[in-house]
């Protein structure tokens, strides 16, 4: 079955994933590719659309990312964001300007209603604004279709050729019909017809692993969070019992997990796998020994993973492939095109160069958080474990700043069992994002009884997110948060003093490392 597909051309915005996101919203499949993509790669591909995401360049710096002119003759449509406006623009004869001041933030647009893009939306309508140059002149064979008092081709469009174009940007949330431009695009432009479905993923995916693996064996990575028991459960159906899953205990899990993830997927668990458990705890304290800085810590983790998965295909003797549960985000924010790397994500950038594998498999690569749930309720698995609080691959590594020692992470385990016991009380714990303990590196002092205490700093999170690339903290209850802090001081030796953080990401993480 031939899948519709509108490729998102990154030219190094922030909102780029996010464009994906959106057209996806559409029931319409789409992938994030580099400008430095080829045109043939483009036409292999058979795009119903294309998307030019923005970026921070300037069309004149020569540095700016462009493309051939040659996609515009390719016969499909295309919509141009913010730089990619301009790129458009520019190559096809317009004129870009830079303004002398920047325009950012919500503005009022005047839009031609008649426009296929601007169907169904209001004549003035609010979008948000980041530039500095702009198209002071659209090129030939267009019109202008928006414009603000400062913005005179805030957006344009030349319906022959389905060639459309916003200085603003769609995608984002404070483009309040910002949606339903997109759907215009994807549906109405480009033809899509909306039927990509999770089902529809979830059965192509389990027949393309199964003609692919053929009789070879699998290890599958399991880590007991919701991205590796999709992808485990997913594997188990394509190649039954030709997959082993290996559940490492990196002694960087929250308190009891280990025995929970055996409960589940062990041999009394609910599914028929092939399950080891390493208790490799030892092993991780001691290469960590002495490391502080976080993607030395995340590289370690991700290549003690590496060597663990090794030793156990070693036993089982005559592995091909390794599976992983990376998700789209993991893969985009250790660095795509132009986008800047935030983290060596351990699934992706923290692996070791040299892996003894034939190939390793990714089934969720091209997944967001929400769609992979919903993949793991399409495979039947059961709502508590696909609603579960993600848990990072280097675990607790990348909740204790700087040195991870066996002690420190005693503290954070029994310092987070009982936030996230608290949570729960307070019925808290559906409607949030994530929510952890991590320890700061900060000592301080405090008294306790009569005495002086010289103790650990813990750091509570909680954030509401709905794509992990964003979040904000969330407004937890002064009492829960009272609460939490008086038993953890009292209950948890080594801490005297606890936080909450109320950073949004960005320009935080998720995650304290
Ligand atoms: P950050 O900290 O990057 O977290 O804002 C975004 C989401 O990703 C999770 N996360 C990871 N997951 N390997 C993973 O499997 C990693 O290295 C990793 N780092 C962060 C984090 O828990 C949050 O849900």
């Amino acid at each position: 079955m031939e899948r519709e597909l509108v490729i998102v051309l990154d030219f190094g915005g922030q909102y780029n994933q996010l464009i994906a996101r959106r057209v996806r919203e559409c029931n319409v499949y789409c992938e994030v590719k580099p400008y430095t993509i080829s045109l043939d790669e483009i036409k292999k591909m058979n795009p119903k659309g294309i998307i030019f995401t923005g970026g921070p360049n300037s069309v004149y710096d020569d540095a700016s990312p462009h493309y051939e002119k040659a996609i515009f003759e390719a016969g499909i449509p295309i919509l141009g964001i913010c730089y990619g406006s301009q790129l458009m623009a520019y190559t096809l004869g317009g004129e870009v300007k830079t303004a002398p001041v920047s325009e950012y933030g919500h503005t009022e647009v005047s839009v031609d209603t008649e426009d296929v893009l601007f169907e169904g939306v209001s004549e003035k309508t609010v979008c948000w604004m980041s530039h500095t140059d702009y198209i002071a002149q659209a090129p030939e064979g267009f019109k202008v279709t928006a414009s603000t008092p400062v913005c005179p081709v805030a957006a344009m469009a030349c319906p022959e050729k389905k060639f459309y174009a916003t200085q603003f940007h769609p995608e984002v949330m404070h483009t309040k019909e910002g949606m339903q431009m997109l759907k215009n695009f994807v549906i109405n432009i480009c033809g899509c017809k909306g039927d990509w479905k999770m089902g529809s993923f979830v059965n192509e995916t389990i027949a393309q692993l199964r003609q692919k693996i053929g009789n070879g064996k699998v290890l599958c990575a399991l880590s007991g969070g919701v991205d590796s028991s999709v992808a485990a459960v997913m594997l188990s159906k394509a190649i039954g019992k030709q997959l082993t899953c290996v559940f490492v205990d990196h002694g960087l899990l929250r308190k009891n997990e280990g025995d929970e993830v055996e409960a589940v997927f062990g041999p009394n668990g609910a599914y028929e796998l092939n399950f080891i458990r390493v208790n490799a705890q030892q092993r991780y304290y001691d290469k960590l020994k002495g490391v502080e800085d976080p993607e030395a810590k995340r590289k370690i983790i991700g290549e003690e993973f590496i060597r663990v998965f090794e030793e156990e295909a070693k036993k089982i003797g005559a592995v091909d492939y390794l599976v992983q549960g990376t998700i789209y985000p993991d893969v985009i924010e250790s660095g795509l095109g132009q986008s800047a790397v935030i983290k060596s994500h351990h699934n992706v950038g923290g692996l070791p160069g040299v892996v003894d594998f034939k190939e390793i498999i990714e089934p969720l690569r091209m997944l967001f958080k929400d769609e992979v749930r919903k993949a793991g309720l399409e495979l039947g698995i059961p709502e508590y474990l696909v609603f579960r609080q993600p848990f990072p691959g280097p675990g607790l590594g990348v909740r204790i700043v700087g040195e991870v020692t066996e002690e420190k992470v005693k503290i954070v385990q029994d310092a987070d069992y009982i936030y996230r016991e608290e949570i729960a009380k307070a019925g808290l714990d559906k409607g949030m994002g994530q929510y952890f303990a991590g320890l700061t590196n900060m000592r301080s002092v405090g008294v306790m009884g009569d005495f002086r205490t010289y103790d650990y700093a813990v750091a509570l999170r909680a954030v509401n997110t709905s794509d992990f690339m964003t979040a904000e903290a969330s407004e937890i209850p002064y009492e829960v948060l009272f609460k939490v802090t008086s038993r953890i001081i009292n209950e948890v030796k080594g801490v005297n003093r606890v936080m909450y953080d109320l950073t949004s990401k960005p320009p935080g993480t998720i995650e304290f490392e």
